[in-house]
């Protein structure tokens, strides 16, 4: 990590909290990549490639493919850029960790993606307590080349910088949007439920666990919902979000605007992250196994 980054707070995110830098973009420095380096990533990226066949959506894969993402070696933002541009005219930016949650708002909105430069350590293959090069790049980014949900993240990114102007409360709601879509989203096809979510996307043992696993809910998807539930930071979710298709997440969006669903929201409890209510569209009531009784954001 260059000496320049400076911590500045912490942010609540997949990983627990973890340091946002004052350093806004820089260069992926590609040639100072070491050999380790780039055989942490081919070995995360075989194992995962492997895990996601049947289990991720087809467009997740295929993206991924047609971007020239491989095991050989971490790829060039530059040259994944290409691609991006060409499909849906969106940009990777590196960057040295989180940003401050209105700078990340605005670079969505720009159709601008930050990624963490810099790859976990070997013994980090299975934990890393903030996201790093593999989650980000691995996880996030071969969606961008759909493009409903290329769109879908830039409404995203314009929404939090619309809300961020009416206080903490749409603040909080939109970033349980993020949560159970961006990173924990589950999509319905013809050949069953696959994921689009990031955090599972990067995860070994929550790819199988969202999936196949007795214990999680899983839930159609309806935003205000989504934007009452609570989550949990430090073990699997227990409860997945279903979406129909991408359109439905960028309709969600755009359709009706963030800021009456706001007003509608305004002083509703929020919904613990194992209910399920009886209004939901249930395609899976949880078992609840393993459960801890505490600790939902
Ligand atoms: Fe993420």
């Amino acid at each position: 990590m260059s000496s320049e980054a400076r911590r500045v707070e912490h942010q609540m995110t997949d990983k627990g909290y973890v340091p946002v830098y004052t350093t806004a973009v820089v260069e992926q420095p590609w040639a100072s990549y070491s050999p380790t380096d780039h055989a942490v990533w081919g070995q995360l990226f075989r194992r995962q490639r492997e895990i996601l066949q049947g289990r991720a959506c087809p467009e997740f894969l295929t993206a991924m493919d047609a971007m020239g993402m491989s095991d050989a070696q971490i790829p060039k933002f530059e040259e994944l850029n290409v691609h991006l541009q060409q499909a849906t005219g969106w940009k990777l930016i590196a960057v040295e960790g989180l940003l401050p949650e209105l700078t990340f708002f605005e670079h969505l909105a720009a159709r601008e993606f930050p990624v963490t430069w810099w790859i976990r350590r070997p013994d980090q293959i299975d934990y890393i307590s903030e996201p790093d090069l593999f989650h980000d790049l691995f996880g996030h980014v071969p969606l961008l080349m759909n493009p409903v949900f290329a769109d879908y993240m830039q409404a995203y990114g314009a929404g939090g910088v619309r809300a961020s102007t009416f206080g903490p409360e749409p603040l909080a709601n939109l970033t349980r949007l993020y949560w159970y879509t961006v990173e924990f989203g589950l999509i319905d096809t013809p050949e069953g439920l696959r994921i689009y979510g990031a955090g599972i996307l990067s995860s070994k043992g929550e790819s199988i666990h969202c999936l196949e696993s007795a214990a999680p809910n899983r839930i159609g998807f309806d935003v205000q919902r989504v934007m009452q539930t609570r989550y949990r930071i430090d073990t699997y979710q227990k409860t997945y979000f279903v979406i129909d298709g991408f359109d439905q997440l960028f309709k969600a969006t755009v359709d009706p605007d963030f800021g009456p669903i706001y007003y509608r929201m305004k002083g509703a409890e929020s919904i613990p992250a194992g209910s399920v209510l009886d209004t939901d569209r249930v395609f899976n009531r949880g078992s609840g196994e393993g459960w801890l009784a505490d600790g939902d954001v």
